[in-house]
């Protein structure tokens, strides 16, 4: 699948995350700290494995690629098909988002009076690294920039994001359902070969 060295910036990334929550960080600290090591995670889009950067002719899809054995953060690859985007929905945890090949746009939301306020779009290029805190805004909604090509975006989460109970949001209405996004697959990369 890989040879031995191509996952070291994957591995690096999840030793100096894991060192961070070690360390006591709160989610301020991690999204900031997180944003220079998930910069230099996604500046290099050669490391992932072919098998966590496959598209679904439907779906878009999240590869867990690890998850902390405390369930302090998951880092996730979200592979776009061309035109494909996610429901409006929230986290409810910190996460920062990098852009590894094509191009992603977001839109972010405010919730004012139980409405959804839709704020400007955002384009994200390859090596952007976006933020999702309580501070910044949690409610937004993901796209491929593309109609016709493949996206790509590195994700790290504040848990263990397939599992965490959270919310999708009606575009017109507004109203909330709770939404566990799970993952795409059971395997996972073997970062430790
Ligand atoms: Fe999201």
């Amino acid at each position: 699948m890989t040879n031995e060295h191509s996952l070291d910036p994957l591995r690096q990334f999840v030793r100096d995350m894991t060192k961070l929550v070690d360390a006591g960080a709160g989610s301020l600290e991690l999204v900031d700290r997180g944003e220079t090591m998930m910069a230099k995670l996604v500046a290099d889009d050669s490391w992932l494995p072919a098998d966590f950067a496959k598209p679904h002719p439907q779906y878009y899809q999240q590869y867990l690629l690890h998850c902390d054995p405390l369930e302090r953060f998951s880092v996730v690859s979200f592979v776009w098909g061309p035109g494909q985007k996610t429901p409006i929905h929230d986290h409810t945890v910190w996460g920062l988002i990098g852009v590894l090949s094509g191009g992603e746009l977001e839109t972010r939301f405010d919730l004012v009076d139980g409405a959804l306020q839709a704020g400007e779009v955002t384009r994200l290029d390859p090596g952007h690294v976006g933020r999702l805190s309580e501070d910044d805004g949690d409610v937004h909604q993901v796209a491929n920039a593309f109609e016709d090509r493949v996206s790509i975006s590195i994700h790290v989460y504040g848990g263990n994001i397939g599992k965490v109970r959270r919310h999708v949001f009606d575009p017109q209405t507004g109203a909330m359902k709770d939404f566990i996004s799970s993952y795409s697959s059971n395997v996972m990369p073997n970062i430790w070969a």
